[in-house]
């Protein structure tokens, strides 16, 4: 969650039992960094770290989560160029970086970046591609469902053939409190890619609904907005 889930934030949570903790968003290169400028100062949470900061920045957050967690470190990224992604992936904490094709803000997706990347599959498997190729960590891509015009089916395809060892897909269902478990179990169905399911997981139930649907791992992020967790995660 930009803005919120720094290190000091994922190190506090490490102890709940997770496998992984993901930093960020952040924004990445200089487009995007301008962006984030702009979200702040109409008031909505942003990591506003300058380029040149950002890899140290990152290099000192991931070790802050270290301190108290052995599982996976990752960092998700907005970058209208892979390049800023694979900088971040040689950061020697950084587990897996994560490919931002989920923001909705609009100074991120009139860049051509976050949700709008889904627009064009092929620009998007060859940016993973790319990133996979050199890249010294694992790659995920977040997506968010329903998108108007966006067949999430074929971006699956797409990330699986790019190479990327995670599909992390925001399964909103806009107007609904839940998921849309339809989108999780066409995505299984179509492709074999790792699938982390998300969005409105909140307990152990709707933890294993997603579960049921296909998806091989689950995310969370609003339920551990205040920086604990209240069900247990070894109960799912
Ligand atoms: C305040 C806030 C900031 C967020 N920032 C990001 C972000 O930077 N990158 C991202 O991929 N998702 C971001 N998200 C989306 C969440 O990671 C998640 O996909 C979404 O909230 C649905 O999952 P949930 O129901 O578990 O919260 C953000 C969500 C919130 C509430």
């Amino acid at each position: 969650m930009a803005g919120i889930t720094d290190g000091a934030f994922c190190r506090d949570l490490a102890g709940e039992g997770f496998d992984m903790v993901t930093l960020g968003g952040y924004n990445a290169d200089h487009p995007t960094i301008q962006a984030g400028h702009e979200i702040l100062s109409r008031g909505r949470p942003e990591f506003v770290v300058e380029e040149e900061s950002l890899v140290p920045y990152l290099e000192d957050q991931a070790q802050i989560v270290r301190e108290n967690f052995k599982g996976s470190i990752s960092v998700n990224l907005r970058s209208i160029t892979p390049g800023p992604i694979i900088r971040v992936s040689k950061i020697r904490e950084v587990d897996v970086v994560e490919v931002n094709a989920h923001c909705r803000q609009k100074e991120i997706t009139r860049l051509g970046c976050g949700q709008a990347m889904l627009k064009d599959s092929i620009r998007l498997e060859e940016f993973v591609e790319e990133i996979v190729e050199k890249a010294k960590s694992r790659v995920s891509v977040k997506i968010r469902a329903n998108v108007a015009g966006i067949d999430e089916v074929k971006i699956a395809k797409a990330v699986e053939r790019s190479g990327a060892n995670y599909l992390h897909v925001d399964a909103m269902l806009p107007g609904f409190l839940r998921a849309d478990l339809d989108v999780i179990r066409s995505i299984k169905e179509n492709s074999s890619i790792f699938l982390i399911g998300n969005n409105s997981i909140k307990d152990v139930e709707s933890a294993r609904k997603m579960l049921n649907a296909g998806a091989d791992g689950i995310s969370l992020a609003r339920a551990a907005i205040g920086g604990s967790l209240d069900f247990d995660l070894s109960r799912i």
